[in-house]
């Protein structure tokens, strides 16, 4: 199973490294336009597998897609990230134009591979790389609720006092600060609804802080976060290679589900070896559904920048 990954920044490299750790992968290609820096972080990361005892090879590549021929997966986290005071919406007019091209260049030297896009705006790059290619839909997944639900267990858990391996919650509608849709209402500990341990405003909190996960750690370090980022692009990954029939929420181009079509948007998705094999539409309420209704406008707003990309 070969895995490419495009950007050997932090979010990158931290993919990468979560790749090789979980030992499942037989390759991953690390590729960066700047000079010899993808090969470097390649060669840390091998020397690293004697000490973490993983045997997937990890090599670099200066912009050289010849070298990721044959890719199964393909991670896209290429572009400038967000500083501190910035949406991720800002970063569409200098990242559309690359996502798009990486996502030309993977698909040219690899027809069948299966790409996950991380770029920010996440939802709209997601958009960009379907209409730019004419890929497969089930081939094209964004990034961002497996990112936004791990975030939203940890709020969950340090409300509740308990290891967050006790809690359950999944985010969904857009990866972004307002239009995020946390299902507080669905979350559970062990099962029991969360709303049984905490009250109407302490899961307020925990909502508004989720959604403003990655903006907290933007301001605390200068640039967006890199490691759990990683993590759950590492999630996705390993459930397609290891074929796992994971629901796993991810931004993916909607046909219809919570009456929205042409807009790529967070819902749970069953991911296995074709990719996204499944969309599963999650039963909301009237207030979720206009919020994700709000999201959903927002997106759209958003994605109408891209008409020079485009063109
Ligand atoms: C985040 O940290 C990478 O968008 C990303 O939320």
């Amino acid at each position: 199973m070969k895995v490419t990954v495009v950007g050997a920044g932090a979010v990158g490299a931290s993919c990468a490294e979560y790749i090789a750790i979980k030992n499942f992968a037989s390759e991953v290609v690390l590729v960066d336009i700047k000079e010899n820096f993808a090969e470097g972080k390649a060669m840390d990361l091998m020397q690293c597998a004697s000490l973490n005892g993983f045997d997937t090879k990890i090599t670099g590549s200066t912009n050289d897609y010849t070298k990721t021929a044959g890719s199964h997966i393909a991670v896209i986290t290429s572009g400038i990230p967000r500083k501190p005071g910035m949406t991720r919406e800002e970063l569409i007019g200098i990242n559309a134009g690359i996502v798009r091209s990486v996502a030309e260049n993977l698909i040219k030297h690899s027809p069948n591979v299966i790409l996950i896009v991380v770029s920010n705006p996440m939802d709209t790059m997601t958009y960009l790389v379907h209409k730019a290619t004419n890929h497969p839909a089930n081939k094209i997944i964004g990034m961002g609720g497996a990112l936004d639900s791990a975030r939203f267990n940890y709020r969950l858990s340090e409300a509740l006092g308990c290891p967050a391996s006790d809690v359950d919650g999944m985010v969904i509608a857009a990866h972004s600060d307002t239009g995020m849709l946390p299902l507080t209402r669905l979350a559970t500990r062990r099962g029991v609804p969360v709303s049984q341990f905490l009250a109407t405003d302490a899961l307020d909190k925990v909502s508004h802080e989720t959604k403003v996960g990655g903006a907290t750690l933007t301001a605390f370090l200068g640039t967006s976060a890199w490691y759990a980022p990683g993590a759950a692009v590492s999630q996705i990954v390993q459930a397609i290679a290891c074929d796992q029939k994971k629901m796993v929420p991810c931004s993916v181009m909607l046909n219809g589900e919570y009456g929205q079509k042409d807009i790529c948007l967070g819902t749970p998705v069953i991911l296995g070896k074709n990719g996204i094999e499944k969309i599963v539409e999650v039963e909301l309420n009237d207030a979720e559904k206009a919020k994700f209704k709000e999201s959903a406008d927002a997106v759209r707003v958003v994605n109408g920048d891209l008409a020079a990309v485009l063109a």
